[in-house]
């Protein structure tokens, strides 16, 4: 993992809201993200991302991916990301609710990829603002208030949540105030400075947090994140386990194997691994796989050649962490992680592992 210095550049994706459509005249001078550039004075770099008409929903000919636009945001260099897409999606040509949540998926997988040099922004959620109807009735531009409150913004926090993601809510903000808007959709200048006002509250404490990343460390945020990402939507088991094998292969340190033994037919068989190849059935009890699964323990061993019975599969290995898996409370495996370090598994691991553990019970056993 890379240490870093953060420029504070900050990425504001998303569609007209965004670009400053309702105060086009004077966009460089009241559009929010213009707005919050001279809250934040030298402070960070906002850059406008917006496009007029985008929404996130997977194949339709506007979707924010197909722009190009999120390329760029992503080429920047941010260290965080505002992400705000949904009013055009709300449009009855448009609403699908599975296309709606699969290109938010799409996107914010896209913004999370870590890059080996890099570590991925911080990314912020941000539900859209209300929208009200005109005199005659209707909303401006075919936009569905019912849908943005029905289906939108109970997607855009299961998201937050799914991705321990941070989320700003400029829908409350915005909801008892029909003054701030050009034509009931786009903000005027008012509902600009309101909208910055908001995510300057909600993103001052990321900005005025360390600047140091952590050193040394495994970024376990990043890694539940991923799993979660992957995990959640995937029913297969092995596919899961597999792809939570390689993540973990990714993420840490300073390890020589990690991967995952499951009980069949009494004993631990092999299953999906990164590393040397392992021996392939371990007896419940025996070794330190064995003994979590009969302890129904997690094992943090700081030398394994100081563990009774502890079986060498790579001769590299000198500590080791096993950390039972569950489902309704019944041991069906072990996560296996080793290091050539002596010592390299803390407690901080173990609690961070277990928690892993526990989110791979939620996600590999859902309905
Ligand atoms: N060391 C383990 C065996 C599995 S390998 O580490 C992959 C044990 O003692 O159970």
């Amino acid at each position: 993992m890379s240490n870093y210095t953060r420029k504070n550049i900050i990425a504001c994706m998303g569609d007209s809201i965004t670009f400053g459509h309702g105060v086009s005249a004077t966009r460089e001078r009241d559009a929010w993200t213009f707005v919050l550039q001279r809250m934040l004075a030298d402070r960070a770099k906002v850059l406008n991302f917006g496009i007029n008409g985008a929404s996130a929903s997977e194949g339709c000919p506007e979707s924010y991916r197909a722009s190009g636009l999120l390329d760029e945001a992503l080429g920047c260099g941010a260290d965080a990301c505002i992400l705000m897409l949904g009013t055009n999606d709300t449009k009855e040509r448009i609403w699908n609710t599975q296309a709606y949540k699969m290109g938010m998926r799409g996107i914010i997988s896209d913004v999370l990829r870590k890059t080996s040099s890099t570590q991925p922004p911080e990314l912020f959620l941000m539900i859209p603002p209300a929208v009200f109807p005109m005199e005659d009735g209707q909303t401006a531009y075919g936009v569905s208030a019912e849908i943005l409150t029905g289906q939108v913004i109970p997607i855009v926090e299961k998201l937050a949540e799914d991705y321990c993601l941070p989320l700003i809510d400029l829908y409350t903000a915005t909801k008892d105030h029909p003054e701030y808007y050009l034509e009931g959709v786009h903000p005027n200048a008012a509902g600009n400075l309101a909208i910055a006002q908001q995510v300057y509250a909600d993103i001052i404490e990321w900005l005025e947090a360390p600047k140091e990343g952590p050193k040394n460390m495994t970024d376990y945020k990043s890694l539940t994140m991923s799993v979660k990402a992957v995990t959640s939507e995937c029913p297969h088991l092995i596919a899961n386990l597999a792809n939570t094998a390689a993540l973990i292969w990714e993420y840490m340190d300073d390890i020589n194997w990690a991967g995952f033994y499951l009980v069949q037919d009494g004993k631990l068989v092999l299953g999906p691994f990164q590393g040397k190849m392992a021996c392939t059935e371990i007896e419940i009890g025996s070794g330190v796989c064995g003994t979590a699964v009969a302890q129904e323990k997690t094992q943090l061993v700081p030398n394994v050649h100081e563990f009774s019975g502890h079986i060498a599969c790579d001769s590299a290995s000198n500590s080791e962490i096993v950390v039972p898996l569950r489902k309704d409370g019944e041991v069906f495996g072990v996560l296996d992680i080793d290091s050539p370090s002596f010592g390299r598994f803390t407690e901080e691991d173990k609690d961070h592992l277990e928690y892993l553990a526990g989110l791979l019970e939620l996600n590999l056993f859902k309905e």
